[in-house]
């Protein structure tokens, strides 16, 4: 079955046709960067206004891409949360209007379980249990995936995601927004031995969980007590030896961060895999820490493409597929919710025809 996505939770606007959950015929994003570079960050107004924008025309490039017809789709996959209100109830409202006008199946579909089921694009088959670590601007996650269209989470985030430290270090730097792109690159180029950021312990003996503000304060601790200045306009960054050193500390220990954790849990976790998926997981030395931890544990490590590991509408169909075989399907009453929480409400019941 062909089942068109369509994704605007946060700042690209993006529409796929996926087969049957894996093979992708199209992935068109619209990214907003540049409209919201200006003030470091996403500014939520201008997101909900550029999807409305974008909404038709990507939408018509995915199924011109795909080659299929509108006639050919089977079902319409849309995000329905978590994320930024406005832009969700974009994405919604036409997912609504395409389905009903067409007379197709509309499922709305959990932003995180798109970027789990983007390891399942264009690959071999995904063995669970699987162990999936979700990594991007909004969120950091831990699941396991006992079965297929199954999570349980298994640790978070107190604080900041890992993508919000970098975008907020980078900031803080002068390199500008999106901040993880530009410090993977500076890092690559640093000595990681300069600056040795610890990483947190928690004092109610979570092992599992994540917290990146700490880290960020102590990047930021750096930055003043070696007065880094930040990188100027026009001044090219990578002849900044402090800023590439920072940048290669931070990027150490953020990886060992997100390491210990996957290691921790494959100590009383059963898991034949691990999925590495969401924006950050584009991040160079985040992919070679799981490709050896992989190998060091003998199983198989699924990352997506960096095209399918940032937000994009493929993971949404492919997770779509998944909630139809699972019996969800949503009415003329599909709404966002900002605050779906993906393996932390026990056993999921399927949602029918609201
Ligand atoms: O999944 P995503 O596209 O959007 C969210 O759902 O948040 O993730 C975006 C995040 C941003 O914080 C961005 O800085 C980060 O992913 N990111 C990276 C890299 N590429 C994108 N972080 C570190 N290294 C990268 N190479
Ligand atoms: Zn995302």
């Amino acid at each position: 079955m062909f089942i068109l996505g369509v994704e605007t939770s946060c700042d690209e606007t993006s529409a796929a046709v996926v087969e049957d959950g894996r093979r992708v015929l199209s992935n068109i994003v619209s990214s907003q960067i540049a409209s919201h570079a200006p003030y470091g960050g996403v500014v939520p107004e201008i997101a909900s206004r550029q999807h409305l924008l974008n909404l038709a025309p990507v939408v018509r490039r995915a199924l011109d891409d795909a080659g299929v017809d509108p006639g050919d789709i089977g079902a319409v996959a849309v995000t329905r949360g978590p994320g930024l209100i406005g832009a969700l109830l974009a994405g919604v409202s036409f997912a609504k209007a395409f389905a009903f006008a067409r007379g197709l199946p509309l499922v709305g579909v959990d932003h995180i379980e798109g970027h789990i089921r983007a390891c399942f694009l264009d690959g071999p088959p995904v063995p669970h249990p699987a162990l999936a670590l979700v990594v991007s601007g909004g969120h950091t996650s831990l699941f396991l995936s006992e079965a297929e269209g199954e999570y349980r989470l298994l640790g978070k985030t107190r604080d900041d995601a890992a993508g919000e430290a970098y975008d907020k270090l980078a900031k803080r730097l002068g390199l500008g927004y999106p901040g993880g792109p530009i410090l993977d690159r500076l890092a690559q180029r640093g000595n990681a031995e300069r600056h040795l950021f610890s990483l947190p312990h928690f004092s109610d003996g979570a092992r599992l969980d994540f917290s990146f503000s700490g880290l960020k304060t102590q990047a930021l601790r750096r930055i003043e007590a070696e007065a880094v200045t930040p990188v100027e306009r026009g001044e090219d960054p990578f002849q900044r030896e402090d800023v590439r050193d920072l940048a290669a500390g931070f990027q150490s220990a953020v990886v060992r961060a997100l390491a210990r954790a996957v290691e921790r849990a494959l100590e009383t976790t059963p898991a034949s895999s691990i999925l590495l998926t969401g924006g950050v997981a584009a991040n160079s030395a985040l992919r070679k820490r799981f490709a050896a931890l992989g190998e060091e544990r003998g199983l198989p490590v699924f990352t997506p493409t960096i095209a399918l590991s940032t937000d994009n509408a493929a993971m949404i169909a492919a997770a779509g597929w998944v909630a139809l075989r699972r019996g969800d399907r949503d009415g003329p009453g599909l709404t966002a919710d900002t605050g779906l929480r993906l393996g932390e409400s026990g056993p999921r019941r399927s949602r029918r025809h609201r």
